[in-house]
């Protein structure tokens, strides 16, 4: 019988594709979220493309008897990833106490919740931006954390913390922490995809948006950085790569025999790209040209960061199998269809 396999923030970006890989690889996902950064007919896009019924709970992750109920109802629940959380950085500068609040309070929530139904396997989402600016690139697992910029990043900082001393208690719990790069993309299907609320932060919806004539034109956040072009260097990870590393985490969590136990990898592709060349990998991918401009630099950007991957290729036995190219036209794809459903009223 399939493993009942929790997503929390399931209807979401990173959330979504995983569903659909979890699906694929044979796991039973049953989606929470509270779509509080997401839209229900994700769920009937994502019953659409996987032919199955997935079972929906539209709950909040703080809510500590609303979870309980979906263990209680939902069958065994083999592992849970977690996605749920907040994650404009922004914003957590205006409002950290939504972040400290939502954050924390759905893992933690949850955590009491899984070990009262002994449920011991958790993937968390955290990110690269723990490492802030790393004084040595690639980053490696090893690489120092630092300061956190913003109080979303120390939320993800605070989270590992949480679940490094949850390991040594005596519940049951074995954990791996992901720490992404930059996740972009959309599924082939281009039935799902990123739905950002508003003028996007992040740069490929930009980059999208204006192509599609949404945005008049992009504005290139600072060409006086150190490093070849002037531009700041990311690890931009197709988001299916992403979610199949979580396939690969649950699978290492399952091999795990020793008890209790956190291990924390880095997701992204080991290479890293600057706006320009995003720029240009579009306009190569996409065949359009993209109007845009250089600005000022961006308040608390960091200038290159890139991943080391080896650790998770030997040990999850993952890595990625798409190209840049392949990332920017899924997104492309899906703007187009997004820019259809619209029109059609949807
Ligand atoms: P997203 O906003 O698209 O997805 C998060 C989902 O969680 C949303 O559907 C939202 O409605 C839901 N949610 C939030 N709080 C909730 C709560 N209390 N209860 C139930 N549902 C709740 O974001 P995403 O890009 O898919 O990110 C997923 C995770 O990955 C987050 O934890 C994020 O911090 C982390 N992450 C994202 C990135 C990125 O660039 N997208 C990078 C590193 C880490
Ligand atoms: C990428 C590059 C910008 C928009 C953020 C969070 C981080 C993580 C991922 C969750 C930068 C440049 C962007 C634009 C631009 N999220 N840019 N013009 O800043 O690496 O990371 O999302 O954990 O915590 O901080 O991603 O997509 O915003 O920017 O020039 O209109 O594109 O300066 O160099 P970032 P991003």
């Amino acid at each position: 019988m399939s493993k009942n396999i929790l997503v929390t923030g399931g209807a979401g970006y990173i959330g979504s594709h995983t569903v659909a890989e979890l699906a694929a690889a044979g796991y039973a996902p049953v989606i929470l979220d509270n779509l509080s950064n997401s839209h229900v007919s994700v769920i009937d896009n994502l019953r659409a493309l996987t032919g199955q019924e997935l079972p929906f709970f539209e709950l909040d992750c703080t809510d500590p008897k609303a979870l309980n109920e979906v263990f209680v109802t939902a069958g065994p629940i083999a592992g849970v990833i977690h996605f749920a959380a907040d994650k404009a950085v922004g914003e957590s500068v205006s409002d950290p106490l939504k972040y400290y609040r939502n954050n924390l309070g759905s893992l933690i929530t949850l955590l009491e919740t899984m070990r009262a139904h002994d449920c011991a396997d958790i993937v968390f989402s955290s990110s690269c931006t723990v490492y802030g600016q790393p004084e040595t690139l690639p980053v490696t697992e090893e690489t120092p954390r630092k300061e956190a910029e913003s109080p979303y990043g120390n939320t993800k900082k605070i989270c590992e913390d949480i679940l490094m001393d949850h390991v040594k208690s005596q519940a049951p719990i074995k954990c791996v922490a992901l720490r992404y790069f930059n996740p972009i993309g959309a599924h082939p299907s281009a039935l799902i995809g990123e739905l950002p609320l508003g003028i996007p932060n992040n740069l490929v919806p930009f980059v999208t948006q204006t192509a599609a004539g949404i945005r008049e034109q992009l504005t290139v956040f600072g060409n006086d950085y150190n490093t070849p072009d002037g531009t700041c260097i990311r690890d931009y990870i197709h988001v299916v790569d992403l979610a199949t590393a979580h396939i690969r985490a649950l699978q290492y969590l399952d091999n795990q025999d020793t008890g209790n136990f956190f291990d924390v990898f880095n997701v992204g592709t080991g290479q890293g790209n600057s706006v320009f060349e995003i720029i240009k990998a579009f306009e190569a991918a996409t065949g359009m040209t993209l109007k845009h401009k250089i600005g000022p630099r961006r308040k608390g950007d960091i200038e290159k960061i890139f991943a080391n991957v080896d650790k998770s290729a030997k040990l999850l036995d993952w890595s990625t199998t798409r190209s840049l190219s392949d990332a920017l036209k899924s997104a492309w794809e899906w703007q187009k269809a997004l820019g259809a459903r619209e029109k059609r009223g949807e």
